[in-house]
């Protein structure tokens, strides 16, 4: 009935035909779209504060646009620049600058007239070796099926084509870290250890590691070779995450459409875990939105305290989902334990309980060390806490107090059958 009202010319005697209830929903449409229209919208440039944008402008971090600017300089003159590591926490602009820097230098070589190549790619979101590889291939020129070769073939074919072509490249690995930890560092060894068998092309390696001990996970030639040059990206302080979102706010909202004040919690909150400028410009983007959605004039703190409410939520749905069966068995059997309004329960009451379930799921029970394991994984993902209570002679014992609530456990969970089933039988 909608589709042919919708196509009908004449809109308002296709109206007489709608019941009450779809002219209330109508009319809700009306208003949220004339909000949109009409309204004061926050928003001149949603993109400026997306994940993926890159600032023209990077306050705070000069000195590293600087290094790695001087660092890939030689390839202008057609030189290999040196293999680089870049390491620090998440959010420092690690991402940020090294693209920053790529653009400009590659926008400089076309200008002119130098034939270098700079491929990016990130190694998580490419999620394998072999993508990881795919994406350089396909940035080169060069076509790979999607599967079927051996990593080495793969291989064998860029540095193959970079040789005859003699293609100068610059290849960024983003989070280089998940590489090493999901394979090893052979994929390193051979991209870095192939001068001989490329020339006269030749590669250099850009590593960007989120984890400050990766280096340590690598093979002395390959720890070598990859970081012939480092630099290091440290947190920001909440005052320097208030000047970068002050500008990255002039960019992406309308003029007076937020408080100074709001700018200043999205920082202070953020500065107060590690300096975390994605945390700051995420926090941001989503209180403009609430705003938004609920047609506010002006975007305040408390559309901030709601913002910071939902990102906690959704990270905590996030590690719920993602938890292996026994741990969230074992979550289940913190919860259970604890019912009848006692806050913590035994750590024995929980494996009891954690036993229960597993055998009503037709799964063996893991050990007690196994599971103190799991809850201890549960701890550090703030999700239960686990603390040492210690009663003089009559000995220690550990309580577990959940950190979450049945509802949200049951709202994470809702598509995990095995799970959902024994949320259903202990809630009887
Ligand atoms: N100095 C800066 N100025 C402006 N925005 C920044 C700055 N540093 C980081 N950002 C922004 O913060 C977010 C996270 O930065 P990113 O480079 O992805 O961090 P990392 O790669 O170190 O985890 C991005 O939106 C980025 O644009
Ligand atoms: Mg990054």
């Amino acid at each position: 009935m909608y589709n042919s009202i919708l196509h009908w010319n004449n809109w308002s005697e296709g109206l007489a035909f709608l019941t009450i209830q779809e002219k209330t929903q109508n009319k809700d449409l009306e208003s949220i779209f004339s909000r949109a229209l009409n309204g004061r919208v926050l928003f001149k440039n949603h993109k400026a504060l997306q994940s993926d944008y890159v600032p023209d402008h990077l306050p705070f971090r000069a000195q590293q646009v600087t290094s790695i600017a001087e660092i890939l300089a030689p390839i202008l003159h057609n030189s290999r620049p040196s293999n680089l590591l870049i390491y620090g926490k998440t959010g420092t602009g690690k991402t940020a600058v090294t693209r920053h820097v790529m653009a400009k230098l590659n926008e400089t070589c076309i200008d002119k007239k130098v034939q270098a190549m700079f491929v990016y790619s990130n190694v998580r979101m490419a999620g394998t070796e072999y993508r990881t590889l795919g994406d350089l291939a396909s940035n080169i020129g060069l076509k790979i099926p999607f599967t079927g070769l051996a990593v080495s073939e793969v291989l064998f074919r860029i540095q193959n084509h970079i040789k005859t072509q003699g293609l100068k490249t610059v290849f960024v690995l983003d989070e280089i870290d998940y590489l090493v930890h999901s394979y090893s560092d052979d994929i390193l060894y051979d991209l870095t250890n192939s001068s001989d068998k490329i020339a006269p092309g030749f590669m250099s390696l850009i590593g960007i590691s989120n984890d400050l001990q990766f280096k340590e996970q690598l093979g002395a030639r390959v720890q070598s070779r990859l970081s012939e040059e480092e630099i290091v990206f440290p947190p920001y302080s909440a005052e320097e995450l208030r000047t970068i979102l002050n500008e990255r706010a002039a960019l992406a909202l309308n003029q007076s459409s937020y408080s100074g004040a709001a700018i200043n919690l999205c920082a202070a909150l953020s500065g107060s875990e590690h300096g975390d400028a994605r945390r700051a410009v995420d926090l941001l983007r989503i209180s403009g939105e609430i705003a938004e959605r609920e047609g506010s004039p002006e975007l305040t703190e408390k559309h901030v305290r709601m913002a910071l409410q939902k990102i906690d939520q959704d990270r905590v749905s996030e590690a719920l989902r993602t938890l292996p069966l026994h741990a969230k068995i074992a979550l289940l059997a913190s919860l259970n334990a604890c019912k009848n309004d006692s806050p913590n329960a035994s750590s024995g009451a929980v494996y009891e309980k954690y036993c229960e379930l597993a055998k009503e799921s037709g799964l063996e029970p893991l050990t007690t060390r196994r599971v103190s394991g799991l809850l201890t994984e549960l701890d550090t993902l703030g999700l239960i806490t686990a603390s040492i209570v210690n009663y003089g002679r009559y000995g220690r014992t550990k309580k577990i107090t959940p950190q979450i609530t049945i509802l949200i456990a049951e709202k994470s969970f809702d598509s995990d059958d095995t799970i959902k089933h024994l949320l259903a039988k202990t809630k009887n």
